[in-house]
């Protein structure tokens, strides 16, 4: 006898641009495979509180432009907890949910594969951050966006850094890695970048400012991704306005502009890419898996690898940045 499945699917953490693509695919292909489609609201508060609603196809039209979730999202506390986790379960047992689709970053595959591990729930994650920092992903939806976002920023900075000459240091987010920054910083033409990755040395900084480089001639631009400090700019800024008094240094932190707006082509297509392949995963009974996009392939990457293991930035693209920015005769 062939069961209907019923697929619950949530966005949990921040928010990244193309989440919505994602739902509707989630929402939209399991309903053309035959299944049920419930959307879970508010990330995995919703789970608990039993905060969910039967999704239909005109549930998810017109929302594959828009930044954001509909459904909302959430950094759950109480699903942290084993009695939160259990709520959840029951939640989900009693509408009939037996497989659930996460939206969500690391953290949030955390909470999917104890509940996965726990409850016995089949659990597929698509990654959906800005920060691009799960492992066994080459991107995942919103970077792409978020990254075009900061650089369109930046772009209009330099117009009025180069009138002034003045240097710029521009904060982008990133909480525990430099994706971000580093993309950013090369497609703007910056003049150094900061990585949570890399210890800052404000020496070698300055060394390179006062060197290599004179934004008293043209201005300049210094990418500093937030590492879980926002604001951590001000301060590098000023300890560099110490040793360079004649410098004129100003600060932009760009913040959450870079979560909204419309996701790109990119974004929208790898979210409807791989709301897609959940829904197949859970049909040919994956249990603990995430997406992630692989030599322009969706793959499947066991949810223990990519909670257990980090990406690390590319190196040569670090060194790229040094060699782009010097201005030697
Ligand atoms: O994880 C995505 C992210 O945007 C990080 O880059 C940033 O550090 C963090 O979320 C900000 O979180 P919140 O929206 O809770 O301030």
């Amino acid at each position: 006898m062939n069961v209907v499945k019923k697929i619950g699917v949530l966005t949990s953490g921040g928010d990244a641009p193309g989440m919505n693509a994602a739902i509707r695919a989630v929402v939209r292909s399991s309903i053309y495979n035959g299944c049920e489609s419930y959307g879970i609201y508010s990330g995995y508060d919703g789970l608990i509180t039993g905060n969910i609603k039967r999704f239909y196809s005109t549930d998810v039209s017109n929302i594959i432009q828009r930044g954001g979730t509909i459904l909302k999202t959430a950094r759950s506390k109480e699903f942290k907890t084993e009695a939160g986790r259990t709520k959840a379960a029951e939640n989900l047992k009693k509408i009939g949910i037996d497989s659930l689709v996460v939206i969500g970053g690391d953290g949030s595959f955390a909470g999917a594969r104890l509940l996965s591990q726990e409850h016995g729930i089949p659990v597929v994650g698509i990654p959906g951050t800005i920060d691009n920092d799960i492992y066994g992903t080459d991107a995942t939806i919103g970077y792409d966006t978020a990254v075009n976002t900061a650089i369109e920023s930046i772009d209009k900075i330099k117009d009025t850094a180069s009138a002034h000459n003045r240097l710029f240091f521009v904060e982008v987010m990133g909480r525990d890695a430099g994706f971000i920054a580093l993309r950013t910083a090369i497609a703007t033409g910056a003049e150094a970048v900061l990585v949570p990755e890399v210890e800052i040395d404000i020496e070698k900084l300055n060394k390179f400012i006062a060197n290599e480089y004179d934004p008293k001639k043209s201005g300049g631009i210094v990418v500093v991704a937030e590492g879980g400090e926002p604001g951590r700019t001000y301060k590098i800024a000023e300890e560099v306005g110490r040793l360079h008094p004649d410098y004129q240094i100003r600060v932009a932190v760009l913040g959450h502009m870079q979560r909204g707006g419309s996701p790109n082509q990119f974004d929208r297509v790898l979210a409807s890419m791989m709301g897609n392949a959940a829904v197949q995963a859970l049909l040919d009974d994956q249990k603990s898996i995430m997406l992630g996009l692989r030599e322009k392939q969706i793959v499947q990457i066991p949810l223990n690898k990519t909670i257990k293991l980090e990406k690390s930035l590319n190196p040569e693209l670090l060194e790229l940045i040094t060699v782009l920015s010097t201005q030697r005769k």
